[in-house]
């Protein structure tokens, strides 16, 4: 049987194995996917020695993405722009390295919610590595411009000018826009990030990188704001893991139903 696993640290409450199951079984494979917490200074080696006894593939989340990135042979040219990697396959005895995420994202936006990138005027909040993540797929979608706000503003100033979009103060921000994304880990303890209601328009779209609550600190803010169209992160948790099977698998599973089940079980 091929083995997968997801690293990370702390891995307790992922849901990729889950969610991998869910897609397998959906196309008949039987695949063994489990989750394994790695020593923080034990990473290298770990992955080594599980493609060097038959592994077959490795998601790996916080706080291991750029070292996954730095281990590869080959890296894909999302990974390669976000410095980060989320997926692991060896391939002719090299090492590959890609990044879902990103493309997850947009995924999760353009097809499950119909929401369009094309043309729209985006907002990002944050300038962490998720924001590295998102930057080259989401500009590969032909918005009219992104914009990058965050707490720190020599962040989003950095991260713009390696991507050649615009950064703002996050207490100045000039007119509305037609998408806005969180990127912030902000509403992970609970803490709020304070951004004007000017920046919505009637038709403005809300999207929170963060699953962890039906309804985000950031989705809370911005539904106080007018905005209808809110949604969290769990449709992209589900997307890059589709992408992730895609590369291991060549096989694109149907992500509705499995979103569906995730949401339930995680009562979102
Ligand atoms: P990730 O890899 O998830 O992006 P990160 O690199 O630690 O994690 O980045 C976290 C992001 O959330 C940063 O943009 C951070 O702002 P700073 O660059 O100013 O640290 C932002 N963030 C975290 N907590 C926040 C808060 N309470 N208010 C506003 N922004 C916050």
């Amino acid at each position: 049987m091929k083995k997968f696993l997801v690293l990370g640290n702390p891995i307790k409450h992922s849901q990729s194995p889950a969610i991998h199951q869910q897609f397998a079984q959906q196309l008949g494979l039987e695949i063994s996917y489990d989750k394994a917490e790695v020593p923080l200074d034990d990473f290298a080696n770990f992955v080594k020695t599980f493609f060097a006894e038959g592994g077959e593939g490795l998601n790996v989340t916080l706080p291991f993405k750029e070292q996954t990135f730095a281990l590869a042979d080959v890296v894909s040219p999302s990974a390669k722009a976000a410095r980060a990697a989320n997926t692991l396959k060896m391939k002719n005895g090299e090492l590959h390295a890609y990044n879902t995420d990103g493309r997850g994202m947009l995924q999760d936006i353009t097809h499950r919610l119909g929401w369009s990138v094309r043309d729209k005027r985006i907002l990002i909040v944050g300038a962490g590595g998720a924001v590295r993540g998102i930057l080259q797929p989401l500009l590969s979608a032909s918005p009219e411009e992104v914009i990058i706000v965050n707490r720190t503003f020599e962040k989003a100033q950095r991260l713009a000018a390696e991507f050649g979009v615009y950064a703002q103060p996050i207490d100045q921000i000039e007119g509305s826009f037609d998408l806005i994304i969180n990127a912030t880990s902000a509403g992970l303890d609970g803490s709020d990030i304070s951004l004007s209601a000017t920046i919505v328009a009637a038709h403005t779209q809300c999207y929170d990188m963060l699953y962890q609550s039906a309804e985000t600190p950031f989705m809370s803010w911005a539904k106080c704001c007018g905005v209808n169209e809110v949604s969290n992160g769990l449709g992209m948790l589900v997307e890059q893991a589709a992408l992730s099977f895609n590369i291991w698998h060549r096989q694109a599973p149907d992500t509705r139903p499995v979103f569906d089940i995730i949401r339930k079980e995680l009562k979102l």
